[in-house]
């Protein structure tokens, strides 16, 4: 059956990607996009793209003239270091902007499909692979917004009947990613590898995170459009699932793997390790399993993907 999706931030890197599958699964795809960090281009050809702050009132003439099945709420401020320089600009965008879209799919009784960041949200976390369940404890203005929207969907659901589920995406990477995101360090390696410069490593490299690629993510999201997702439940993790591999891949491991994809080696550049950066990161999978989702794509595969999709780039400059 055919379904009229919204995705917000529908030019940015992930959006992008979830727009182009809805399409292919025969849905018609609407993109707001205010086009700050995201791009024309990643808006595939057959969406309607409107360029739109989520915050606008204009939002409601859009949301008055097509009936949502379902939105999926890409957009957002991403970067941790804006979020710590100007926290109301983060702000701006991740909570009052997303409680822009929340009022309207309530009103109109869309499905919500809400993305968080396991990234940021557990903070350093004590169990690794972290489960949903596990104590957050944002660490950044951005963490802090990422959970206070889980907060304001939870009370819609509970209080308003709102239908929602949240994603706790790992470090997404893949084709067209942007090197100011969560898993910018996959694009700037990839720059450097292929332009034959070095990589800069922060600190000992031994920090780790938990690559999902961007195809995995994509899977989930088709996946949460069917997810039969009943009443309202009675803690906030019931509607949240980590989106990620549960492996956990060090900064010299990742450099390591790029050069292996690329055929290539350079100089590694060693730099004072980044204050505040968290030293460790991988999610559980289980419950996002259990659904029937699996990251089925292996690191290198990933890589591979990614290299030819910069080197294509570098190719049309
Ligand atoms: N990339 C990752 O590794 C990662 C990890 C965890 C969570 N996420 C989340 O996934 C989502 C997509 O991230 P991405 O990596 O594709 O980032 P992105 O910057 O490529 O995409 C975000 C999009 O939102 C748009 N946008 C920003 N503010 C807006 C506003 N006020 N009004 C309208 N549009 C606006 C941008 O122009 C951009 O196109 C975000 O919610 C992000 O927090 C990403």
């Amino acid at each position: 059956m055919s379904r009229n999706v919204l995705v917000t931030g529908g030019a940015g890197f992930i959006g992008g990607h979830v727009a182009e599958a809805h399409l292919a699964e025969g849905d018609r795809v609407w993109v707001v996009d205010d086009l700050s960090s995201g791009r024309e281009s990643n808006v595939p050809d057959e969406a309607e793209l409107h360029v739109m702050d989520i915050g606008d009132r204009s939002l409601d003439t859009l949301f008055d003239s097509v009936r949502f099945d379902l939105v999926s709420h890409h957009a957002a401020q991403i970067d941790v270091r804006i979020s710590v320089s100007e926290p109301r600009r983060d702000a701006r965008t991740n909570v009052d902007g997303l409680l822009n879209v929340l009022e309207n799919a309530n009103r109109h009784r869309s499905r919500v499909v809400y993305i968080s960041s396991g990234g940021v949200v557990y903070g350093e976390p004590v169990t690794r692979p972290t489960p949903e369940t596990a104590p957050k404890v944002p660490e950044s203005p951005y963490g802090v917004t990422k959970l206070a929207g889980e907060h304001y969907l939870y009370y819609y659901a509970r209080v308003q009947g709102l239908e929602y589920v949240a994603f706790r995406y790992s470090n997404v990477y893949g084709p067209r990613q942007d090197p100011h995101g969560e898993a910018g360090v996959v694009a700037i390696f990839g720059q450097r590898v292929l332009a034959g410069r070095p990589m800069t490593v922060f600190g000992d490299g031994e920090q780790t995170r938990d690559y999902v690629y961007v195809g995995d993510v994509v899977a989930a999201n088709l996946l949460a459009a069917r997810l039969p997702l009943g009443p309202a439940g009675t803690v906030l993790d019931q509607r949240a699932y980590n989106v990620a591999t549960g492996v956990e891949t060090s900064v010299n491991q990742l450099a390591r793997a790029i050069m292996d994809a690329a055929g290539r080696e350079v100089e590694l550049e060693r730099a004072p390790a980044r204050p505040g950066e968290l030293m460790h990161s991988s999610l559980d999978v289980s419950k996002l399993r259990a659904a029937g989702w699996e990251p089925r794509t292996a690191l290198g595969e990933g890589l591979i993907e990614t290299l030819n999709h910069i080197e294509r780039e570098i190719g049309e400059q």
